[in-house]
């Protein structure tokens, strides 16, 4: 029988216009442009401003537009998934939230969350959804609003963050391109490096722990920052050997946008150069959920079918993770 692969047949991504640059971070913290730039290398980053507004307010954007550029009315998507770590609420998920908001009506949906490494487990949970026949349109959204909990008086942290959302569609083919292969792994001991304490079941919210400000993402960034670089370069080229893949077969390297030196640090190990490597933090930063599919949209025009791209992400947890995506169109 033949192999139905799950293909991403379309991708939109909606970033809101509020530009928050590094001038503007050097008003409210003690930092430089400079600083930001070299150890970053983020010049500004897109902020969601406007009272009651959530994340769901993007990636219905994004979702809105995915639909009309595929020329699909919103009865036909089967099933929305959502990829946040800043849910609109606790509950009901994003996604029912962003399917209401989208007029998608004949489909069920549900959030994940497995931080920066979000994307690319929920692409590949959705194409399983499509590899057994019975799903035909699954939309993949990854969005955050990061600047609901990064704390602004924190200089390490705050600079980083960023807004956006990116959704794509993936659609079932019998042709050998869409979702092809991936390999991910997490370990809880990360924790401890990189979590937001405050808000959750552990430590529901109380006076005491937002004035300690633990309602806000903790980061040890030197500890994240080795992490990140081995495991993402080491999974990225497991999954490159095992589907015998060379730097020069692979038509681009998506890593999540992190920070500048992990990226380059990626390009240097996984040996594709970094003219193959998608980058666009230094207009974005890190927008969690949204950074790979935000590459992919950015860089769709150069796409072509048949591209190998490797996907790659870590993040907290830790996560984290690599996909070889067949480009389908
Ligand atoms: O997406 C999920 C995964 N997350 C990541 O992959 C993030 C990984 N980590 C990082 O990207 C980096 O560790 C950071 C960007 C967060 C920090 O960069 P760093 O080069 O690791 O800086 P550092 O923490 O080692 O700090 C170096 C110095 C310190 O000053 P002293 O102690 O040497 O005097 C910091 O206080 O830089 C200082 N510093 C700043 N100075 C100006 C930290 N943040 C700032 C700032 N502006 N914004």
């Amino acid at each position: 029988m033949t192999k139905i692969r799950a293909a991403v047949t379309a991708i939109h991504g909606y970033v809101p216009d509020y530009v928050l640059t590094n001038a503007e971070l050097e008003t409210m913290v003690d930092t430089t442009d400079e600083w930001i730039t070299t150890r970053t290398g983020i010049k500004e980053r897109r902020i969601l401003k406007g009272e009651g507004k959530g994340t769901s307010v993007m990636a219905t954007e994004a979702v809105k537009g995915l639909l009309e550029k595929r020329g699909i009315s919103p009865d036909e998507v089967d099933l929305l998934i959502c990829s946040t770590v800043t849910p609109d609420m606790k509950f009901p998920a994003t996604a029912n939230l962003i399917s209401h908001k989208a007029g998608i009506k004949n489909a069920f949906s549900f959030d994940t969350n497995a931080a920066c490494s979000g994307f690319i487990y929920t692409l590949v949970t959705a194409a399983q959804y499509v590899e057994t026949g019975r799903y035909k349109k699954v939309v993949v959204v990854g969005a955050d609003k990061m600047s609901s909990i990064v704390d602004y008086t924190d200089r390490q942290t705050c600079v980083i963050f960023g807004d956006g959302a990116a959704a794509v569609l993936l659609e079932p083919t019998t042709e050998e391109v869409g979702v092809m292969d991936h390999k991910f792994q997490s370990d809880g001991c990360g924790h401890i490096h990189l979590h937001m304490k405050a808000g959750g079941s552990a430590y529901p919210p109380t006076h005491e722990n937002i004035d300690a400000r633990e309602h806000y993402v903790y980061q040890e960034g030197q500890a994240v920052f080795k992490f990140a670089v081995r495991n993402m370069a080491d999974v990225a080229l497991d999954v490159m050997n095992r589907n015998n893949l060379s730097s020069e077969d692979v038509a681009w390297l998506v890593p999540h946008q992190a920070n500048m030196r992990i990226i380059e640090a990626i390009s240097r190990r996984s040996c594709v150069p970094m003219e193959k490597v998608m980058v666009n933090i230094h207009k974005y930063g890190n927008t969690t959920n949204a950074t790979i599919p935000l590459c992919l949209w950015e860089w769709e025009n150069q796409l072509k079918k048949g591209d190998n791209i490797i996907l790659a992400a870590f993040g907290g947890g830790f996560t984290w993770g690599s996909v070889l995506l067949k480009w389908a169109y």
